[in-house]
C-alpha cells in the first residue's frame, strides 16, 4: 500500500498512539521494530495538544517525531467508549469536554478537517457507532446515518484539495446482522470512486468469535478487491490470522500494548502473564528466538517478573517485545502469501499456540 510517507507492506498490524505516542517507546525505537504505519486518535489529538499546537508543529508527523505513515480514526468510536459523555444527532455528536464540561459538536465535516490538519495519510470517516451488542432499530439507524455521513466527509475531502495526499476510508457498519450490514456495503461500494479503503467496525465488542468470524467474512467477500480491508480494534494473534485468511489487510488494537504495561508477554505459545511467581527463577528471555531488544539483550523472564510490578522499565521492555510479536505474525502471514504457503502458516501457527506441538 502506497501513501505519502512510504509503502507499508499488507497484510499489517498498526499500533495505537492514541495521544500521538506509544506509551513507553520514542518514535526510533517503533521504526527499528520494522512497524510503517501507527495509528493516533482524532478526538484526543483535538482536545490535546488541539489543532493550533498540531498546526504550528506542521502536523502531527513533525509534533511527533513520526516519519512514516500515519492513521487517524475518525472520533466516531469515542461514541461507544465514552457513551456517557456523548449524544447523537443528524449533524453530528455531540461530546461533553472532559477538562471544562463544555459541550463540542463533532460533525463529519469537522472530523475530516481535523484530521486534514493532523496530515494522517490515512483519514477515517466519521461514523455512527454501536456497540456490537446493541440490538432493535438503534442498529439500522446507525448503519444509515453513517453511509449519510460517509457522503458528507467525500464530499468535505474533495473540496480541500487534499485528495492526493491523505486518503479517505469508509466505515462499513450494521452491528451483527447480516442484512444491514449487506446494505452498508452495497451503499458504500457505490461510492467507492471517492473511497480509499474500506473498514469494517461495530466489532470486537464482546461478541462471539463465531459471529465476529461470519462478519468479517461476509464484508471481505464483497468489498472490492483492489481497495485495502481494515477490521478495526482487532488485535489478538489468532483474531488476526483469522481474518487475513478472510481477506483482511489492515488491523490495529491497543491489546498488546496494554497488556504489555499489565505484565502481559504475546508468544507464540501464547500470552505469559510475568506477574505469575512461577517466573521467578527462569533465567530465559520471553522467547529466544524473538528479535526484539527485550529478548536479544537477554533480559530473562525472572528479571521482568521482579520488576514488573514497579518499574516501567518492564512496560517499556514488554511492549517492545509485544509490537515486535505482532509484526512478526503478520509478517510471516504476508511472507507465507507470497510464497503460496499460508495454510501451512496458520495450521503450525494455530498448533503451536494452542499447545498441539505433536
Ligand atoms: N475502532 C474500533 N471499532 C471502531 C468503529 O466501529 N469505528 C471507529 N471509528 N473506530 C473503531
Ligand atoms: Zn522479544
Amino acid at each position: 500500500m502506497k501513501l505519502a510517507h512510504g509503502v507499508t507492506m499488507l497484510p499489517t498490524f498498526m499500533p495505537v498512539a492514541t495521544q500521538a505516542a506509544i506509551k513507553g517507546l520514542t518514535p526510533e525505537q517503533v521504526e527499528s521494530l520494522g512497524v510503517s504505519l501507527i495509528l493516533n486518535n482524532t478526538y484526543h489529538l483535538n482536545l490535546r495538544p488541539g489543532l493550533k499546537v498540531l498546526s504550528e508543529a506542521g502536523g502531527a508527523h513533525k509534533f511527533q517525531g513520526w516519519d512514516h505513515n500515519l492513521l487517524t480514526d475518525s472520533g466516531g468510536f469515542q461514541l461507544v467508549s465514552l457513551s456517557k459523555f456523548s449524544t447523537i444527532t443528524e449533524e453530528g455528536a455531540l461530546f461533553e469536554s472532559p477538562f471544562t464540561g463544555e459541550p463540542t459538536m463533532l460533525t463529519p465535516e469537522e472530523s475530516i478537517s481535523i484530521q486534514h490538519t493532523i496530515g494522517a495519510d490515512i483519514i477515517m470517516q466519521l461514523d455512527d457507532v454501536v456497540s456490537s451488542l446493541t440490538v432493535g432499530p438503534r442498529v439500522g439507524e446507525a448503519m444509515e446515518r453513517t453511509v449519510r455521513w460517509l457522503d458528507r466527509c467525500i464530499a468535505h475531502h474533495e473540496r480541500s484539495g487534499k485528495k492526493d495526499t491523505q486518503s479517505l476510508f469508509a466505515i462499513v457498519q450494521g452491528g451483527l446482522d447480516h442484512e444491514l450490514r449487506d446494505r452498508c456495503l452495497d451503499e458504500m461500494i457505490k461510492r467507492k470512486d471517492g473511497i480509499a479503503g474500506f473498514a469494517i467496525g461495530g466489532l470486537s465488542g464482546g461478541e462471539e468469535k463465531d459471529v465476529f468470524w461470519r462478519i468479517i467474512n461476509q464484508c471481505a467477500e464483497k468489498l472490492p478487491e483492489d481497495r485495502p480491508r481494515y477490521s478495526m480494534g482487532i488485535g489478538f494473534a489468532e483474531d488476526l490470522l483469522v481474518c487475513v485468511a478472510l481477506g483482511i489487510d489492515m488491523a490495529d488494537c491497543v491489546f498488546p500494548t496494554r497488556t504489555a504495561r499489565f505484565g502481559v508477554a504475546l508468544t507464540h505459545r501464547g500470552p505469559l502473564n510475568l506477574r505469575l511467581s512461577k517466573h521467578a527463577k527462569e533465567f530465559i528471555p520471553i522467547d529466544e528466538t524473538c528479535p526484539c531488544p527485550t529478548c536479544k539483550d537477554g533480559t530473562s523472564r525472572a528479571m521482568l517478573h521482579h520488576i514488573v510490578t514497579h518499574e516501567t522499565a518492564a512496560a517499556h521492555a514488554l511492549t517492545l517485545h509485544n509490537i515486535t510479536f505482532e509484526a512478526q505474525v503478520m509478517g510471516r502471514a504476508r511472507s507465507a502469501i507470497m510464497n503460496g504457503t499460508f495454510p501451512d502458516y496458520l495450521r503450525s501457527f494455530f498448533a503451536e499456540y494452542f499447545g498441539d506441538v505433536g
